[in-house]
């Protein structure tokens, strides 16, 4: 018998300016976690983009739970956890591809790509049938689209996605609405697996803008971090979700609002660079004066999708345990760019949020080394402090929720009260 894990109001106090160490370590904590956040949230599986035809399918993941999200015949999308209903093996093994069916490796009991059970061959040898419609793979209850993003949920009950997503969309749509023909998911996502807690890359992603001059000191340049500081805000548009980019003056030149010219920009070809400023030029038309000048960083949608907006990636923090977690990023174009730039784009998304990125690898370290400092033994009496601008976030004539300069830790805070509410609804039954 493990030891029970503490109390979650013990973890992080009610204003969650003091979060110990545990939140990020301990497995009983994160049994709760499986029950009330990944068991009743909306969860990212894949982009509409990468199954268009009927019969295609990726592979994803709800927590540990392992999905296929398929392009039934019909045209529309189904998410269903890929394990056998006979003894439990997968029975897709690729990543992602065309499909008519799938077929179990173990005793070939075959699945439509819908998720419904077709045959079973050892049926021929025994007289009684098999009632098959009661042995479907086990559908995600509740699968929604927005933006093409498609999300699951294993709580049937849990509120329409975009209702979810609330005021967040505003933000979100800054990038979204920005391109004529929408957003592609070029590729598979590179994956790897680091030995931290999945909530780390998220809370860093979530708004942490104040690292940025410190770890990524050698790689980001000193005017690009004052202008973060010049022009940067931190918005939550409700609790667990959050924002974080700049908001250029109005007189600000092209390139430095422009989605695209951030990263390696310097060795994109003049071309590339002149498709980005006549996107550019459309902005204000397609998202309006605000969100034109909107230039982003990062966003983090509740519990564990990110987005950085520069070298555009879209990333999935996966758990696998208290103490690992399976990163997962795409790289994220125009739909209508040229195909040359979008292998040009996502070369540039890989050099920097790859696995091997210039910016990543510096994140990683510092994720693992916080998970480290999160396992140690006495040193439950310090917890960590999250205190830094405390109730200094103000509503904004022009910005959704609530608004602060970068280096209040409200994001993280809204973050963790979100966390804390969530998993002591599990504690209470
Ligand atoms: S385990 Fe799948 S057919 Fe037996
Ligand atoms: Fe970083």
């Amino acid at each position: 018998m493990g030891a029970s894990p503490p109390r979650v109001a013990d973890v992080v106090n009610a204003d969650a300016t003091l979060i110990g160490r545990k939140a990020w370590s301990d497995p009983g904590l994160y049994e709760l976690e499986k029950k009330g956040i990944f068991g009743k949230s909306w969860l990212f599986l894949a982009h509409e983009t990468q199954i268009p035809n009927p019969g295609d399918f990726v592979q994803a993941y709800m927590c540990e739970t392992p999905i296929i999200v398929a392009r039934g015949r019909d045209g529309g999308i189904h998410a269903n956890v890929n394990s056998c209903v006979h003894r439990g093996l997968p029975v897709c093994r690729a990543d992602h591809g065309n499909a008519k069916s799938f077929v179990c490796p173990y005793h070939s009991w075959s699945y439509s790509v819908e998720g419904k059970l077709q045959s079973i061959p050892q049926e021929r040898h025994v007289e009684g049938r098999t009632d098959k419609s009661k042995l479907s793979l086990k559908a995600v209850p509740r699968v929604e689209t927005w933006h093409g993003m498609i999300f699951g949920s294993f709580d049937p009950e849990i509120e329409p996605l975009e209702q979810y997503l609330g005021d967040q969309r505003w933000y979100l749509d800054a990038f979204f609405e920005r391109f004529e023909n929408g957003i592609e998911f070029v590729g598979s996502p590179q994956r790897w697996v680091l030995n931290a807690n999945w909530k780390l890359p998220m809370e860093n992603q979530l708004g942490d803008v104040n690292h940025g001059p410190f770890l990524h000191a050698a790689v980001i340049p000193p005017e690009a971090n004052a202008e973060v500081f010049d022009h940067g805000y931190s918005c939550v548009a409700q609790p667990g979700h959050g924002a974080t980019f700049r908001l250029m003056p109005e007189d600000a030149p092209l390139e430095s609002v422009a989605w695209g010219f951030e990263g390696m920009a310097s060795l994109l070809s003049p071309e590339i660079h002149e498709y980005l400023r006549e996107l550019q030029m459309k902005a204000e038309e397609r998202v309006g004066p605000i969100r034109a000048r909107m230039k982003g960083l990062t966003y983090g949608v509740y519990p564990n999708l990110s987005f950085l907006w520069s070298n555009t990636a879209f990333k999935v923090s996966h758990p696998r345990g208290p103490g690992k977690v399976e990163y997962w990023s795409w790289s994220v174009v125009p739909s209508d760019a040229p195909e040359e730039y979008k292998r040009i784009l996502r070369g540039n998304h890989t050099a920097f949020f790859g696995p091997g990125g210039l910016l990543e690898q510096e994140d990683s370290e510092a994720w693992t080394q916080q998970y480290l400092g999160s396992a140690i033994d006495f040193a439950d009496d310090r917890p960590y402090f999250y205190g830094l601008g405390v109730g200094e976030e103000k509503p904004h004539p022009d910005l959704p929720g609530l608004v602060s300069v970068t280096a209040n830790e409200f994001y993280a805070r809204n973050f963790y009260l979100r966390w804390r509410d969530a998993l002591m609804a599990v504690e209470e039954g």
